[in-house]
């Protein structure tokens, strides 16, 4: 049930287009918010706060065309409360390696139910516009380099909460998909890579606010494998624009696009920068492979191929990574002495 810390959604809706944003507390969730929010749209936004967390929202509350339901989004009475001119940007789900791993069964139902529930409110109102996140994680071990949208998907199905998100995220965009073509419902899939900026936790196994933690605490920088595995980081602020600019256009109905920056880095390389640009002195170590990242089904590169995108919506990234790096540092460095105390009471302790 809504709990007091909702803001009630205005009564008088009436045909004004609402923007409703689930997992909207989280990091990728507050920065769509507020994107939506600085360009006047009224935004409602939902989430349970299972990671998110009501700060995020701080600048959004100032607001007044902003509202918050917290309630977890499979009991959301979305018949009740969606208008036929409404747009649902759908990122609330299970997220990050140690979250997803906790439990297979609860990540896989929790990432999938809720796409229908909110598609099907929305063939009953005969209208709406439905963005949903997807994963460059559907692109498994695909041997290609540059992953585009129409490329063979080869996933592993053995992992347990890594496979439960990814194939609970491949169904989510089969189903979307399906919903448009069976009920003429103008769905955008959107496959996100790797985002990275202020606002993301370390807890769930993000390695930027990680490698961040661990250099302005002087712990030292625990890489897996060799380090020479890539990835790409796009800023979250560069994502936040392209969901809007997909939103507001009339081409990406019924297609699938990749989000992100195909500028690729070694995650050695983001080590030394970190190390750099905090001037720690921690080392900076190189480790095996967690058993739930074990070695063989870590993804060696992953790259966006971002030419759909470019092309038809005339979106490109235009943050470098060493900026959101920047950020994140600037945002942590804030927060370094109460993570500092916490460190020293869990070793007090033990
Ligand atoms: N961060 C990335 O690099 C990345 C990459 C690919 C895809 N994605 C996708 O982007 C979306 C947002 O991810 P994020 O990185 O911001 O993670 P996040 O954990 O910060 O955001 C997810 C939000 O959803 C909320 N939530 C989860 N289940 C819910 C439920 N049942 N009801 C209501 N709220 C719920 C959480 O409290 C959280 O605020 C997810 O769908 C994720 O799969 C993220």
């Amino acid at each position: 049930m809504p709990t007091n810390r909702i803001t009630p959604v205005s009564q008088a809706l009436g045909d004004v287009h609402t923007v409703f944003i689930t997992g909207g507390a989280g990091f990728i969730g507050s920065h769509t918010v507020d994107f939506f929010l600085r360009k006047g749209r009224r935004v409602v936004a939902i989430d349970d706060l299972s990671t998110g967390c009501l700060d995020n929202l701080d600048e959004a509350f100032a607001f007044p065309n902003f509202s918050f339901i917290e309630e977890n989004v499979s009991n959301v009475d979305w018949l009740g409360l969606l208008d036929r001119h409404d747009t649902v940007v759908h990122l609330a789900a299970s997220v990050g390696v140690k979250k997803v791993c906790e439990s297979a069964l609860v990540t896989a139902h929790n990432n999938h139910v809720p796409v229908e529930m909110i598609l099907n409110a929305m063939r009953e109102k005969g209208g709406g516009r439905f963005l949903y996140a997807s994963s460059s994680e559907v692109y498994g071990d695909s041997p290609l380099i540059g992953s585009s949208e129409s490329d063979f998907l080869q996933v592993h199905t053995h992992l347990g909460g890594r496979s439960a998100y990814t194939v609970s995220k491949l169904y989510g965009e089969l189903i979307a998909l399906a919903y448009a073509e069976a009920h003429q419902i103008p769905v955008t899939v959107m496959r996100f890579f790797n985002t990275i900026g202020t606002r993301q936790r370390s807890e769930y196994g993000m390695v930027v606010p990680i490698f961040v933690q661990q250099a302005l605490l002087s712990e030292p920088i625990t890489v897996y494998g060799d380090g020479t595995q890539t990835r790409s980081f796009c800023d979250v602020g560069d994502l936040a624009g392209a969901i809007f600019s997909l939103s507001a256009s009339s081409h990406s109905a019924g297609k699938i696009y990749n989000l992100g920056n195909p500028e690729e880095i070694s995650i050695y390389e983001l080590a030394q920068f970190v190390k750099a640009e905090t001037g720690s002195n921690s080392p900076i170590h190189l480790l095996q492979f967690p058993p739930e990242r074990a070695d063989d089904t870590d993804i060696r590169r992953r790259k966006p191929n971002i030419a759909r995108i470019e092309s038809e919506i005339g979106w490109r990234p235009r943050i470098h990574w060493k900026q959101s790096v920047r950020n994140i540092i600037r945002e942590t460095a804030y927060i370094a002495p109460v993570l500092q105390a916490e460190k020293h009471a869990q070793r007090f302790h033990h």
